[in-house]
């Protein structure tokens, strides 16, 4: 988070559901528990424990989620690729965005706006002025870190004596990480260091500090880095073959402005625009972060799901619609991408930029601390009044009601689509044990599941079995991403699925050649019940769409 925040409590938070127990709306819907069970399991219960890191990060590496970019070549800091599984639950959640937030909705519609654009919209906006981080340079290896997020020490010993100052990184335990750092300058000294230590950020530093202010890793190098400086954030390219200044232009570093700046176009074509209306916009977005950090957390080229709702003025008029956005986009995050709610929180931003009234954001306790995971701000009519003013083009809105014609004010629900697909494996990991054995799981919600269904004919060599689970496995091909898995015993095929979070396998057995019934597992209870064939697809529809 760029700005001063207070933590708030989830205490007000509506009570949501978690959703589960898929086996349980089976069997409500007619089913009956399995007679032969294809293999019996006991999973016994499991409380979630966050998983660290890097386990995050080897599993998405080995199960094909997502890889680091430019591999081959040593890598590109900051640039992801998704793999099979990885761009299957990005898509998951891009189409679920879209699906609630845009097309159910009487009240929002959509666009697709071009990634490159006229450089003046970015002057506009403000961001050619002021979308900066502040960075320093370690002046001998010439490593760029972000100042804001650079924390240095007076290192004080209980002699009264000081060892100098130490600097580290902001962590989730950055008194803790400058102490263990200075214990060691203090071991070599042969004196005892004072705590607690007192962490001023490098960002503020007072010039009498600077000279004596070692780079993170280097406390032998005292006054080793540069003063902060103000470093823009958008990549900028060129546009046609002319090589001067009249080429210029950036690879957009948010989707918002694409929608303001076709704020008139969308209202006057827009079948119902009416306000209070919104305009959402999924789409690729490039930041030239000085330090891409904690995987596809903060990345350089990511995706954004924005919604910029547009409201007539009025004082207070945004207060009530921003607290509804606050709740409908917590409630999306738990209901529809099944996030645990226990690991939501709010951060309520009491540091503003001068055009904004508000600014609220969802945060996810990440295994690296609890961060900002989606923002909803209330920006007034900054951004339309900029762009009528840069272009000299009205952009105001003729509300019919009160025949009265104003700049809109807007809400802007704004999420990364990468940071949600972290949340969402994080919240899914999970290691529980079944038949006494330990399982490694991940407890996605169906929508989010890369793979909805597996398929799995008892035995390999059987050609009526075969012929029922090839037919199945085409019929829930046409709509979801699923498998058909012949290789290995039954017990390995369930563990194979249950590692990539496949909510459902359905076992073809040599009762299905006489009864036409199959048997439907669930991932996280084990149980098993007998469904017919015919009624296997409307059943994965049901879990997976929730209708
Ligand atoms: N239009 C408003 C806007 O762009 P932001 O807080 O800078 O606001 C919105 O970004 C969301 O985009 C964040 O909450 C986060 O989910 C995502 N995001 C921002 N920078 C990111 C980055 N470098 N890598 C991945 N996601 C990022």
């Amino acid at each position: 988070m760029r700005a001063m925040t207070v933590l708030l409590s989830l205490a007000s938070a509506r009570a949501l559901q978690r959703v589960g127990g898929f086996a349980r709306s089976l069997c409500g819907r007619g089913a009956t528990v399995a007679p032969e069970a294809a293999t019996v399991e006991a999973p016994a219960p499991s409380a979630y424990v966050m998983p660290k890191m890097e386990e995050v990060v080897s599993l998405c590496k080995k199960r094909g989620f997502v890889f680091g970019s430019s591999e081959i070549y040593n890598g590109f800091n900051g640039f992801y690729d998704y793999g099979p599984l990885g761009s299957e639950l990005k898509r998951n959640i891009k189409e679920r965005w879209w699906r609630d937030m845009v097309r159910a909705r009487d009240d929002v519609c959509g666009v697709d706006s071009s990634i490159i654009a006229s450089p003046k919209i970015w002057e506009a906006s403000g961001h050619v002025g002021g979308f900066s981080d502040p960075m320093v340079d370690d002046k001998t290896t010439k490593k760029r870190y972000r100042a804001d997020q650079l924390f240095y020490a007076e290192l004080a010993c209980d002699d009264g004596s000081s060892l100098g100052i130490v600097t580290v990184f902001e962590s989730e335990d950055t008194e803790g990480d400058a102490y263990k750092a200075g214990k060691k300058l203090a071991k070599k000294a042969g004196k005892t260091l004072s705590r607690p230590l007192v962490l001023k950020c490098l960002e503020d530093a007072a010039d009498g500090d600077r000279p004596r202010i070692p780079p993170p890793d280097a406390p032998d190098r005292p006054g080793d880095l540069t003063a902060p400086r103000d470093f823009n954030l958008m990549f900028s390219t060129s546009v046609g073959a002319a090589e001067d200044n009249s080429a210029a232009a950036y690879l957009r570093p948010e989707t918002a402005q694409g929608i303001f700046v076709n704020f008139k176009n969308v209202a006057s074509t827009a079948r119902g625009f009416k306000l209070p209306y919104g305009i959402g916009q999924i789409g690729k977005a490039f930041r030239n972060e000085i330090t891409p950090r904690n995987f596809i957390f903060r990345s350089r080229e990511f995706e954004q799901m924005e919604i910029e709702y547009f409201l007539p003025p009025g004082d207070d008029a945004w207060r009530a619609s921003h607290a509804r956005w606050i709740d409908d986009c917590r409630t999306w995050l738990v209901e529809a991408c099944g996030l645990r709610e226990e690991l939501l929180g709010f951060e309520v931003h009491d540091k503003l930029a001068h055009y904004a009234l508000a600014c609220t954001d969802i945060t996810f306790k990440f295994p690296f601390g609890e961060q900002e995971l989606q923002g909803i701000a209330a920006r007034g009519s900054f951004d339309l009044k900029q762009h009528t003013d840069a272009s000299g083009k009205s952009l105001e809105y003729f509300d019919d009601g009160t025949k009265e014609k104003y700049l809109p004010q807007v809400i802007e629900p704004s999420i990364g689509v990468d940071r949600l697909f972290l949340a969402v494996v994080c919240s899914a990991f999970e290691e529980d044990e079944v038949n006494g054995e330990k399982r490694s799981v991940l407890k996605f919600h169906p929508a989010m599941a890369p793979v909805k269904v597996a398929i799995l004919p008892l035995v390999k060599k059987d050609a009526g079995i075969n012929d029922i689970a090839a037919a199945l496995y085409g019929d829930l091909k046409k709509r979801y991403n699923c498998q058909l898995d012949a290789a290995g015993n039954i017990g390995r095929r369930y563990r194979r699925q249950d590692e990539i979070g496949t909510p459902l396998c359905v076992t073809v057995d040599f009762d299905s050649l006489d009864d036409g019934a199959v048997t439907v597992r669930d991932r996280d209870t084990t149980d098993q019940v007998r469904l017919k064939i015919e009624d296997v697809v409307p059943y994965v529809t049901k879990l997976v769409e929730g209708y």
